[in-house]
């Protein structure tokens, strides 16, 4: 039997789309190849969104020719987000004549048609196109095992954050019908899996040009009627378009975990006005205040990046200032990467590497402290945590998060997929531990 591996560089949206090839290739007898074992077709699922995401994806394609040493019939094939700009297609085929395979974002689901011309034609196939659509429903996927699954409600980004390659290589906004996202996740469960993330660029904008009047506050009322679901959580939230009804769903829908990845990405307005972000400084604060007024046990958590043209120190330095005075969960910082095409790109104030550095190490430093001061306090506090399975690292405890997103290991007998409750005994910055003090949700005060 062929066999297959899938590299996925990038985010979830891209693990998602590795697992409808992976679906494709299945329905075509190909089997996951075992570890060290070479297999017959490579698909590399690639990101761009940073110069070190591009570096790697490179250098692993690279690599790659070995194979065809060992293995002179493997196909090697490189699709998604790098693939999609301009250009790299030509170049990567040119550089490396041992790929066999190009396809862009917008077709991802070719790759079955792809493998078949490469065999009849004994020459590369390349299939960039321009034309974006939304991706045909009912596409098989082999998902990641686990008691969580990946739903894309939404592809692309309208927003153009100056900085950012996404809406070039991923197209415009297009939504799913909520019928078939509903249909898909209840399909989901029936499988046995507990707890989906609805994914998006910016989830905030969905169904924006369905015309079906829904927005993304009652998809997840939708989502959050599906019988045998025990939770939902949804990413990426844009915080110019965190509505208050989005607030209160969050609030009100049982299934639907008191967690918002919102990132702000800067606390200086001039960066955010540069960054074409669409809110201020201020903005950002009085809807973080709003969100933990209504919910005082949601965990929020950011993106942030530093070092984007014109940061000064005093730009730096309010930054600095919105991490403490927000006190995030989990801040995930960044250098700012130029990427070709983006407006930021020819933006004058380039701040040098060396400065970047310094910074990043600083905010790292200021939001560990954060976490671990956050952690502390839920010593002896007890929450509802989703069995995941043995721990990766102490196989001997079991691993589950909580609604906020917390990890926890602890000891139980209870299968993965349980709902148990746990009292936290230690914490330290990634995980905490704890004890089982019941079954299902605690109860609520
Ligand atoms: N749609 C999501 C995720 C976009 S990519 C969102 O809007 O948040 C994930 C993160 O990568 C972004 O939030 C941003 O912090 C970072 N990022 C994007 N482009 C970047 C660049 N050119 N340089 C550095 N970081 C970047
Ligand atoms: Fe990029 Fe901004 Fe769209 Fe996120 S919202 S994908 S950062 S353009
Ligand atoms: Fe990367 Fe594409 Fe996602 S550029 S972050 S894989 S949308």
């Amino acid at each position: 039997m062929a066999t297959y591996r899938i590299i996925t560089y990038g985010c979830q949206m891209n693990e998602r789309d590795s697992e409808t090839i992976a679906g494709i290739l299945a329905g075509r007898g190909y089997r996951k190849a075992a570890e060290g074992e070479d297999p017959d077709i490579v698909v590399l699922n690639t990101c761009c969104v940073r110069e070190g995401a591009e570096r790697k994806v490179l250098g692993k394609t690279q690599e790659l020719k070995a194979l065809k040493t060992t293995h002179p019939q493997a196909i090697i094939a490189v699709v998604g987000c790098l693939s999609q700009q301009p250009g790299v297609a030509a170049s990567i085929m040119k550089k490396m004549p041992h790929v066999d395979i190009v396809l862009g974002t917008h077709n991802i689901e070719r790759i079955g048609e792809a493998l078949e011309n490469v065999a009849a034609l004994r020459h590369p196939v390349i299939e960039v196109l321009d034309q974006e659509t939304v991706p045909p429903e009912g596409l098989p996927a082999v998902r990641a095992p686990g008691v969580r699954a990946w739903v894309t409600v939404m592809y692309g980004c309208d927003n153009f954050c100056s900085y950012c390659i996404v809406p070039y290589v991923r197209g415009r906004e297009r939504s799913r019908l909520p019928g078939e996202i509903k249909a898909e996740v209840q399909r989901l469960v029936d499988e046995g899996f507990k707890e989906v993330v609805l994914l998006g660029q910016n989830v905030n904008a969905y169904g924006k040009r369905l015309g079906t009047g829904q927005d993304f506050a009652d998809l997840l009322r939708e989502v959050d009627s599906v019988r045998g679901l025990s939770r939902v959580r949804f990413m990426t939230s844009h915080p110019k378009d965190f509505t208050q009804k989005m607030i209160c769903a969050v609030r009100d829908l049982p299934t639907v975990c008191e967690h918002i990845h919102l990132p702000v990405q800067s606390g200086s307005n001039s960066v955010l006005e540069r960054m074409n972000r669409g809110y201020t400084r201020e903005q950002y604060m009085d809807l973080a205040s709003r969100i933990r007024q209504a919910m005082p046990d949601c965990s929020l958590t950011t993106d942030i990046i530093v070092g984007f043209p014109g940061e000064d120190e005093r730009g730096f330095a309010e930054t600095k200032d919105l991490v403490r005075q927000i006190g995030f969960d989990a801040a995930f910082t960044f250098l700012y990467s130029p990427r070709k095409g983006t407006r930021a790109a020819s933006m004058p104030g380039e701040v040098p590497q060396e400065t970047k550095k310094a910074r990043i190490s600083q905010i790292i430093a200021i939001q560990n402290e954060i976490t671990q001061r956050k952690n502390r306090d839920l010593a002896g506090q007890v929450f509802e945590v989703l069995v995941e399975g043995p721990s990766e690292r102490d196989p001997s405890v079991k691993a589950g998060r909580t609604r906020q997103n917390k990890m926890v290991h602890f000891r139980t007998s209870a299968p993965a997929g349980s709902l148990v409750s746990v009292r936290v005994t230690a914490t330290g910055t990634w995980t905490l531990r704890g004890e089982v003090v019941g079954e299902g949700s605690p109860p609520t005060t």
